[in-house]
């Protein structure tokens, strides 16, 4: 059987588990694939991209830092990618580069199939207004949570944020999130807290509140592969907690299926993954 060739860019890039998760998912569906990690130059996206669609690349995950690039180079976004003005998933056929987005489905999905936390009727909270905040706005808005605010240090990045997805057109949402400082989190509760910042890999601590974790909530970290001083804050709270490592085999699970047409099963390869950690 002829091999379709997949791959992820990114730089650094050694360190991805991508080709691991799509082995395992080709293994399970036996979809003849091949899923490599290749090494863009910083400044050679682009033609990084343009060389494997030659050698046959059927399509391609995108990851640190060349997402928004991946964004602009696709000839067609889906609604997905265009709300997150970025993308994960690249798609090579004749009709020529599709940009897709499937990081916050995957969100979701981690939190509803295998965490059992579905966002409908949550007051949620997330932390974070850049790119990993902005791919998660609109899967979580489409689940129709009772509320959803956007937190950020910086709180006009967030009070922007806010306001372009309140006024999304087309969109006949419930719900109008709200964007704020951490500052102004003071008395407020959630049931659902996402922390989309990027501060657990410096080890920085968020300044929530400790009753801001309103009792039975669900604490989300996107990060994986270290304990935050978020996760243990929540934990320290009465959180439940969760790490991203669901939200990153839930995103590859959704790429597989719109390159192959085909819905891996997530469990067994979180439980492989978990166990090799
Ligand atoms: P990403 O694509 O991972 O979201 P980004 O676009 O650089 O990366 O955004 C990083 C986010 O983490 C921002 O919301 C940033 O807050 P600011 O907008 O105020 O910069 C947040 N962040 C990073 N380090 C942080 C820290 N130490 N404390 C609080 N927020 C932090």
């Amino acid at each position: 059987m002829p091999t379709d060739r997949y791959c992820v860019f990114g730089n650094p890039v050694a360190h991805s588990k991508s080709p691991r998760i799509h082995a395992l998912f080709a293994a399970q569906t036996g979809q003849g694939i091949s899923y490599e990690a290749l090494l863009a130059p910083l400044d050679g996206f682009d033609a990084a991209v343009r060389d494997f669609i030659a050698a046959n690349g059927r399509g391609a995950n995108v990851t640190v830092p060349f997402k928004e690039e991946a964004f602009r180079l696709a000839t067609q976004l889906t609604p997905r990618a265009q709300a997150a003005g970025a993308v994960n998933t690249l798609v090579f056929d004749q009709g020529g580069i599709t940009g897709d987005n499937t990081d916050g489905a995957g969100l979701v999905r981690d939190l509803k199939h295998n965490l059992g936390c579905d966002p409908a009727g949550r007051r949620i909270l997330l932390l974070g207004a850049g790119g990993a905040s902005r791919g998660a706005i609109l899967p979580l808005l489409l689940e129709n949570p009772a509320s959803l605010v956007i937190a950020n240090r910086t709180e006009e990045k967030a009070a922007r944020l806010a306001l372009e997805f309140a006024r999304l057109p087309g969109c006949a949402m419930e719900v109008k999130p709200e964007g704020i400082g951490f500052g102004q989190l003071a008395g407020r509760q959630f049931d659902l807290i996402i922390n989309a910042t990027s501060a657990g890999l410096s080890d920085a601590v968020l300044p929530v509140p400790t009753f801001s974790f309103a009792p039975h909530c669900v604490a989300y970290e996107m990060l994986y592969g270290r304990e935050t001083p978020f996760m243990a804050q929540a934990r320290a709270a009465g959180a439940r907690v969760a790490d991203g490592l669901g939200m990153l085999v839930e995103q590859a699970a959704e790429a597989f299926f719109v390159w192959r047409g085909v819905r891996p099963r997530t469990a067994p390869v979180l439980a492989a993954l978990a166990s090799e950690s």
